[in-house]
């Protein structure tokens, strides 16, 4: 089969390579996928899970991306839960080889039915920026309706998907960006937007709940906005600032088949928009993670076109 591999951490995207794999044997518990299409997020190779597995033992060449869309190919032993033919979509496993790849073993609590009218390529959209917006909404930062908002990066592949699903749960939401996110976070739902290179970040006054997708200085003077008692929920690594007076909170997206199932519910009846940039091909894939320009959007790529 076809995968993309990376060895050379310090290459980042730029060492990606398309080579020829052999079909990986789905274990116990696994799920054979055929991948139709997947997806990678921004800063993945920075991980060290892309790298190593739990032991901490080297395991490259290792195949990034660790979203997909497909359809289930084989089972492994004892494996519960889906048949073979269905089709899946959903979160791999950090410290296993990926979906940028003709084939990939899933174990199958991570997935979840993928509905006939949800395109592949949409389906391999969704997992890791509708769950990290999911879980750190209402799982961390336990929002509530009413409240106000602060969200990072409000275009963008995870915020775009926190700005809508904040702003249906009934908060007010301040959006942040590059001055040319500016039409699409207010698109998505966001009341206002705060250029972070030329508006004052400090005249939004109050806030209930920070979602952070930046990090470095703009957390920390994001976290002196927090109302007594709010929250700083950040998915830029462990929080470099305290609120005073309420928590911070960093975390790493879980796969979740109930809040796999409740995203593609909302994507079907229109109340959740998917964020695609770029769609490519597999043999296309290393430029299209290369991009000689500002790409906004997620990169898809689809892998049985
Ligand atoms: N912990 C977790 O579980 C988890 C889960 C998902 C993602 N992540 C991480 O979260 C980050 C965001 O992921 P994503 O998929 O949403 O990426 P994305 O699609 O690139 O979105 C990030 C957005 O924030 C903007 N931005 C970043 N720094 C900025 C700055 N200093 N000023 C203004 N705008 C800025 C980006 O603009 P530019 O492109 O112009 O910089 C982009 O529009 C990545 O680092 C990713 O690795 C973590």
């Amino acid at each position: 089969m076809k995968a993309i591999v990376v060895t050379d951490q310090a290459a980042g995207t730029a060492g990606m390579t398309l080579v020829e794999r052999d079909v990986p044997k789905p274990a116990g518990n696994d799920v054979l996928v055929e991948v139709h299409a997947s997806g990678f997020t921004p800063g993945e190779l920075t991980w060290p899970s892309n790298w190593t597995d739990r032991l901490g033992r080297d395991r490259t060449p290792s195949v990034p991306g660790h979203e997909l869309a497909g359809v289930v190919s084989a089972l492994g032993y004892g494996t519960r839960g889906l048949s073979v033919g269905q089709r899946v979509f959903g979160l791999t496993d950090w410290t296993r080889d990926g979906t940028l790849a003709q084939y990939t073993e899933v174990e199958a609590r991570n997935l979840a039915p993928l509905p006939g009218d949800v395109d592949f390529t949409v389906g391999a959209s969704l997992p890791i920026s509708g769950l990290t917006a999911w879980q750190g909404l209402f799982d961390h930062g336990r929002l509530q309706a009413g409240q106000s908002l602060l969200v990072h990066g409000a275009a963008g592949g995870v915020g775009s998907m926190v700005t809508q699903l904040a702003r249906e749960a009934g908060a007010y939401i301040v959006g942040t960006g590059r001055a040319a996110d500016r039409e699409a976070a207010l698109d998505y739902g966001a009341h206002e937007f705060v250029d972070l290179d030329a508006d004052a970040l400090e005249a939004v006054g109050r806030v209930d709940l920070v979602f952070d997708v930046i990090g470095g200085d703009v957390q920390k003077r994001s976290a002196a906005l927090l109302r007594a008692g709010g929250t700083l929920v950040t998915i830029a690594g462990p929080p470099e600032a305290r609120p005073a007076d309420g928590l911070a909170i960093d975390f790493v997206v879980e796969s979740d088949r109930a809040q796999l199932g409740e995203i593609a519910r909302r994507v079907r009846d229109g109340r959740l928009r998917t964020n695609i940039g770029t769609v490519a091909t597999l043999d296309d894939a290393v430029a299209a993670f290369n991009p000689t320009e500002r790409a906004t959007g997620k990169t898809i790529i689809q892998v049985r076109p």
